[in-house]
């Protein structure tokens, strides 16, 4: 029987958090925190992106990092792949499930992908493809489905447009990522947007991404649980953020989350203890202070 109360989270940190890291951290940390956060027991742990060193250096050691990571039965270990030479690289090193990425603002896409919307989708075509052929689920994100760093604010039809190319590329045979890439956004804005969506995919299909910047994210949780969303993104440390989206800071952290769920008798599976050891690891290898 399913449990009702269940919450599903995706532990982003080592790929959210760390590609916006200043400073390169050594793969072998990289690790680390993967194995603590494996420790904790979560359905999927978002490791890294094979995507183009050139635009992203904080992520060039991601062969190296799937390469090195303990892997739990149980966990899924997924990675980000913008195109065809991503996705050869991301089953070279055994991923567990393929995250393609575009969004609802087109600035922001050209920003991010070098490409308009529609071109990031044709570029998704072989990914799309060699994930189903090798057997692995699809997550597909949507960025900036409230508010966009160059355009302002973003339309809840804007986003449905997008998620609509996403579910026609892939026969809706694929997870929604809805990502608020700013971490602005309050409760009103997130269950318009929900409600938008929720006439092309099944509320079990769809996945809340918040970043935290105005410290509203877990009343957006809240308001999304309302409305039937049972699985969120989180980050260790609250780290996180895009290299294209100035203004943007982590995502919500995965202590608060949990906190806030079991505080509300939701269950996750996930060990909070263990998040706080793999939380204080995140803190040693980004220089955060250990009580910050
Ligand atoms: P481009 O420059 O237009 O592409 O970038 P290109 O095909 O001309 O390639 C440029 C160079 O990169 C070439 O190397 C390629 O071989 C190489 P060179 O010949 O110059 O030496 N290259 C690659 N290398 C390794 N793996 C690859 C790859 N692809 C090309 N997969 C491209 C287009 C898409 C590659 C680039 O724009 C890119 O990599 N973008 C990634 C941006 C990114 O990672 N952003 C952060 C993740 S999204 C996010 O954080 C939001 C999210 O959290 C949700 C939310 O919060 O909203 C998901
Ligand atoms: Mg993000």
């Amino acid at each position: 029987m399913i449990d009702s109360r269940f919450v599903r989270i995706t532990e982003v940190g080592p790929r959210d958090g760390l590609q916006n890291e200043s400073g390169i951290v050594p793969a072998t940390e990289k690790i680390a925190l993967v194995n603590a956060l494996g420790h904790a027991s979560f359905p999927e742990i978002e490791v890294t992106s094979f995507v183009s060193p050139r635009w992203v250096p904080q992520l060039a050691d991601a062969a190296e990092v799937m390469a090195g990571i303990e892997r739990r039965p149980g966990t899924i270990y997924s990675v980000l792949c913008p195109n065809e030479k991503g996705v050869e690289r991301a089953l070279a090193a055994n991923a567990g499930k393929i995250s393609i990425f575009t969004a609802a603002s087109e600035s922001f896409c050209q920003r991010n992908l070098n490409a308009t919307i529609e071109e990031s989708i044709e570029r998704f075509r072989p990914v799309v493809n060699a994930a189903r052929a090798a057997g692995l689920p699809l997550r597909g994100y949507v960025s900036c489905v409230v508010e966009c760093p160059y355009e302002g604010l973003i339309s809840p039809e804007q986003v449905g447009e997008t998620v609509r190319r996403l579910l026609a590329l892939t026969d809706g045979d694929i997870e929604i990522a809805l990502g608020e890439t700013l971490g602005v956004a309050d409760p009103d804005q997130i269950e318009q947007l929900l409600e938008e969506v929720e006439i092309d995919v099944a509320v079990s299909a769809i996945d809340l991404h918040l970043h935290d910047t105005r410290g509203k994210a877990l009343s957006c949780v809240a308001r999304a649980l309302d409305c039937g969303i049972r699985a969120f993104d989180s980050s260790c440390a609250g780290l996180g953020g895009c290299p294209f989206a100035p203004g943007a800071s982590g995502n919500l952290a995965t202590e608060a989350l949990l906190e806030f769920l079991e505080g509300a008798s939701w269950t996750t599976g996930v060990d909070r203890n263990a998040v706080l050891e793999a939380a204080s690891i995140a803190k040693r290898i980004t220089g955060r202070a250990a009580d910050a």
